[in-house]
């Protein structure tokens, strides 16, 4: 499937020269985002995974039903504030901005073989900032899934040691 064809270009959306990736019209089809999390969860099936953990807000549209199709737990990064119960947290640079990103303390236990997920990889920097968290609590990063990667930010060079899977690139 052209994943493609599903998703929509916003031009200028947030701000003026960016060129939005809209999922959500991928998500109204439920072919096609059926497709998209089987695909993404076919790629984890052999890696013994744990647990999915994905940053708000979209990596949770892609990670919690990752997470139910491998019947295994999923886990919440969110920005600060947010999470009710004690937190570790990391400061992070965004495509456009800068945030703190938090996870809950007891969320993963050491040696726990995670997945990330999320809808976009830009610059890398809101998965770097999950993947600090997820080893700062013992985790074991065994993958990392996205449905599009901006080729042209060179985050898949930041993730460089982690076996990262994309499900449609743009360059
Ligand atoms: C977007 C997107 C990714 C991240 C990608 O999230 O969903 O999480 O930016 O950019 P990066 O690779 O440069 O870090 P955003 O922080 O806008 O949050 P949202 O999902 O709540 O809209």
């Amino acid at each position: 499937m052209d994943f493609k064809e599903f998703i929509t270009i916003v031009p200028d959306f947030p701000k003026e020269g960016i060129r939005f990736k809209d999922i959500t019209t991928l998500m109204q089809n439920g072919e096609a985002y059926k497709k998209a999390i089987d695909e993404m969860a076919a790629f984890a099936k052999d890696k013994e995974i744990d647990v999915v953990v994905g940053p708000e807000a979209r990596g949770f549209v892609v990670g919690c039903p990752i997470s139910y199709a491998l019947e295994i737990g999923f886990v919440p990064v969110r920005k600060a504030g947010k999470l009710p119960r004690e937190v570790i947290k990391v400061e992070y640079g965004l495509e456009y901005g800068k945030d703190t990103l938090t996870i809950h303390k007891d969320s993963i236990k050491p040696g726990q073989r995670v997945l990330i997920a999320d809808d976009l990889l830009a610059t890398g920097g809101t998965i770097e900032a999950t993947i600090k968290m997820v080893e700062e609590l013992g985790g074991i990063v065994a993958g990392i899934v996205f449905m599009i990667e901006l080729t042209y930010l060179d985050g898949r060079e930041r993730l460089g040691k982690y076996d990262v899977f994309t499900l449609t690139q743009y360059s």
